[in-house]
């Protein structure tokens, strides 16, 4: 690849200089601005950040314009047929695949995380019975920093560990605890026999005075959903962990932070805002006024679970899910789902229109991924916190990466400033 410096000219003196222009080791260049404001004075403007890259990472790889996510260099579909959740865990955090031992060591400890303290759970029943389970979840997460800081010094990288397998391990427990706490139900223990999301399945929906069995249909489903939604690079919900994290505050802030982030509907709040969305058209006849107000800026309404930062093309999350949602429904006897069929056609007539071609909007991962929530009865309120559980391992990957780089300094970004120049105060009785 040409790295051929970029040259630049100071307005103000015409003296040129060259910006130094780095290579990935797949992606466009990247040009360094780091010495813009000592060299010549200036800031860039990119407000939304559609232009710059904030730290130098090795975890995972988009190419928009094609439709490709890479985690550590490996194409998410292969992950998505052939690997586990707890593997592509691993993954992601160590940076390589694991042996059968490594892997066997990485769950054995997951496991042996995932009770929380019992404080911890008379927290959760603190709260509002009909409370979001997000605003449960991120400040259930938060609190933890008050009960581990047993192994909360970021400097050690034991330490370190330690919190990236609590959390990983917690996560599930914490939002079960949030779900029976809705429902007004006891909440179940979590069961080391039990894998990763059969054990989320049976703290979510076992209750003490019946057997229940997990339906290996519906664990396998949300393993691979998992898989799925574990790591996106520097999307707004990392970014805000990274940027949390670089103060050097406690990893369970910067993840609470996360969670916070994660919420908002033009993040991962969009899979339960879909089926809202869904409910709302109602029927196939209706789609055509739902995308004129889309389509019209002064209403305020997006067609949720459609577009995306970085894609320009189709997101492939969206396709294998969309290829998922067939195989789920038709496994657990659900064929005939009325959302499901809207929602295809909703893509259909999406995707032959002048307004989405031409701004290149796909389904994105949280188009159909309310579909298989909703076939596995989890409640909707529950789906951004799915998302969180399994975003988690992507957070403490990139929470790692930066604690662990002795380059690490405070994010800090520059504004470009339109407010009031200097003046006066002026006594109250005066104005
Ligand atoms: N419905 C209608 N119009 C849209 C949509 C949409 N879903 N998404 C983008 N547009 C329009 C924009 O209004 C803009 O139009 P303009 O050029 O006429 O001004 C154009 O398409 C380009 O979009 P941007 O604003 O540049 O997109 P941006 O990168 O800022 O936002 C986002 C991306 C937030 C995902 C946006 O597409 C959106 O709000 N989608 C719906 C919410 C959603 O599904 N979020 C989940 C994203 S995936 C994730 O976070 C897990």
């Amino acid at each position: 690849m040409d790295n051929k410096p970029f040259e630049l000219a100071n307005p103000a003196t015409g003296v040129k200089s060259l910006l130094p222009v780095r290579a990935g080791t797949i992606g466009p260049q990247v040009l360094d601005i780091s010495g813009l404001p000592k060299d010549h004075g200036v800031f860039t403007f990119d407000p939304a950040f559609g232009a710059t890259a904030s730290c130098e990472s090795k975890i995972t790889y988009i190419d928009g314009d094609a439709g490709v996510l890479l985690y550590r260099g490996y194409p998410v579909d292969q992950l998505a047929a052939h690997s586990s959740f707890m593997e592509v865990a691993y993954l992601l955090i160590y940076g390589n695949l694991p042996s059968a031992k490594e892997l066997d060591t990485y769950r054995g400890s997951i496991t042996r995380h995932t009770m929380i303290n019992e404080s911890l759970l008379r927290f959760t029943n603190g709260f509002h019975h009909n409370a979001h389970p997000m605003a449960m979840v991120s400040a259930v997460v938060a609190s933890m920093s008050a009960f581990y800081y047993d192994s909360m010094d970021i400097h050690d990288p034991r330490h370190r560990e330690i919190f990236s397998h609590r959390i990983i391990a917690k996560l599930p427990t914490i939002a079960a605890a949030a779900h029976k706490h809705a429902l007004g139900q006891p909440f179940i223990y979590p069961r080391n026999d039990l894998a990763y999301c059969a054990n989320m399945l049976n703290m979510f929906f076992a209750v003490p005075c019946e057997p229940y069995e997990v339906d290996p249909v519906a664990a396998q489903a949300l393993d691979l959903l998992f898989i799925l939604h574990a790591d996106h690079e520097q999307n707004a919900s990392t970014s805000t962990v990274r940027l949390a994290g670089s103060t050097g505050t406690n990893p369970y802030a910067a993840i609470s932070a996360g969670v916070s982030a994660l919420w908002g509907p033009a993040h991962g709040g969009a899979n339960e805002a879909v089926l809202d969305m869904l409910e709302e058209i109602g029927s196939a006849a209706n789609i055509p006024k739902f995308l004129d107000m889309a389509k019209d800026k002064s209403s305020h309404f997006k067609l949720m679970g459609f577009g995306h930062r970085v894609y320009k093309n189709f997101d492939p999350r969206a396709k294998i899910i969309r290829e998922m949602c067939h195989k789920v429904l038709a496994k657990l006897g659900q064929t005939d789902n009325p959302l499901f069929e809207l929602a295809l056609r909703l893509e259909e007539i999406a995707l032959k229109d002048e307004y989405f071609v031409s701004r290149k909007l796909y389904p994105n991962v949280d188009f159909y991924s309310g579909i298989i929530y909703s076939a596995l009865k989890i409640p909707r309120s529950m789906y951004t916190v799915m998302f969180a559980i399994a975003r988690t391992v992507g957070w403490v990957a990139h929470w790692l990466e930066m604690i662990s780089d002795p380059a690490m300094r405070i994010g800090r970004p520059r504004q470009l400033y339109t407010g009031p120049t200097q003046r006066d105060y002026v006594a109250v009785a005066k104005r």
